[in-house]
């Protein structure tokens, strides 16, 4: 199983080193990246919205090492919804963040990263605007929802994501599933121990789908993150069932991927929102992105290969 080795490669330096110089990277990592700079991105966004698409952005960045990286973190973020102002999308393009870029992991990394998001929540909730935290690997998970809530109380709106991987994620789909809430349902992009989560594909999916069930029955808003046929017909019926007209719930998929499906949902009359990462630290992402499907990477070896 290929999946393991590049998750763990994707927690190294020295392949980090050794993957950003070869010749031929590039070429790959633009099908996954949306560009380098705020202004890259821009005619992105435009393109999206002239299709009828919703965008939720990342600047990429995790794991960093300093306090200085984490307040870099928050200025680009305040730099990104700085230049949405103009475009005036409203929630149409909002923000998704991860908490290790604020400074979860560092020393007093819990009350740096609450500190450095809640700016950013603050200057999108000005602008009309909303922010989701990202689910990160489980160790994260207990910082991440505390700083959800914590968040939530003076904006209700902030959304966050779970991992249908994760044992832990039926009991807070439970919990999150109340009104005004904003929950994302993701598979799970992490190497995750076997203590803590399925490691069988058909156990995943079949979590997926009940975590699914509890959040369209429950009073609040699901964002079904995922490019998987199966599970966006299962969605739809699911919706269907529990009574929810197309603007309660939402789909969402990666910029780059099954692209031609973004447009053939947003044409049938759902709310389709393309999460476009962007940024110059994409070597996480990246290696995720990866992981999850075989021909990723067998298509990166070939270009590196022919350079
Ligand atoms: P699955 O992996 O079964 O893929 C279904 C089909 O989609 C594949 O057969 C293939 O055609 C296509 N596909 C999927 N991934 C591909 C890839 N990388 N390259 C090419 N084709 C691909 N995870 C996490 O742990 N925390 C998070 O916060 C998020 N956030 C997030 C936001 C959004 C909008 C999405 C869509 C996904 C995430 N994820 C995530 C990632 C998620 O956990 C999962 O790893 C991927 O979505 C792949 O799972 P699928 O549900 O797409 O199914």
């Amino acid at each position: 199983m290929l999946a393991p080795v590049i998750l763990a490669a994707s927690r190294s330096d020295k392949m980090r080193r050794f993957i950003s110089a070869a010749p031929g990277t590039k070429q790959v990592v633009d099908r996954f990246i949306a560009g380098e700079t705020v202004e890259q991105v821009v005619p992105i966004i435009k393109d999206a919205a002239g299709k009828g698409l919703e965008v939720t952005l990342d600047v990429v960045g995790e794991d960093i090492t300093t306090p200085e990286q984490a307040t870099a973190a928050r200025d680009a973020y305040l730099e990104l919804i700085d230049r949405l102002k103009d475009l005036g999308l409203g929630t149409r393009a909002e923000m998704s963040v991860k908490l290790s870029m604020f400074g979860q992991a560092l020393e007093g990394g819990h009350e740096m990263a609450l500190a450095n998001v809640r700016p950013v929540v603050e200057a999108a909730a000005a602008i009309g605007t909303t922010v989701t935290l990202d689910a990160e690997d489980h160790t994260t998970l207990d910082s991440m929802f505390a700083i959800h809530e914590e968040l939530r109380k003076d904006y209700p709106q902030t959304g966050c994501v779970i991992q249908a991987y994760l044992f832990r994620t039926e009991e807070d789909a439970r919990r999150l599933a109340a009104a005004g809430s904003r929950v994302r349902i993701v598979k799970g992009a992490y190497k995750e121990p076997a203590s803590v989560a399925y490691q069988d594909k058909a156990e995943i999916d079949k979590a997926y789908v009940r975590i699914l069930k509890i959040l369209m029955d429950g009073e609040g808003y699901p964002m079904i993150g995922s490019h998987d046929p199966r599970l966006i017909a299962i969605s739809q019926e699911l919706a269907r069932k529990a009574g929810r007209k197309l603007d309660e719930y939402e789909f969402q998929m990666l910029y780059g991927i099954r692209s031609d499906e973004h447009v053939r949902l947003a044409a049938e009359g759902h709310r389709m929102r393309v999460y476009t990462a962007y940024g110059t630290d994409w070597y996480g992402y990246f290696m995720r992105r990866l992981a999850e499907k075989p021909a990723n990477l067998l298509f990166f070896a070939r270009s590196i290969l022919t350079k």
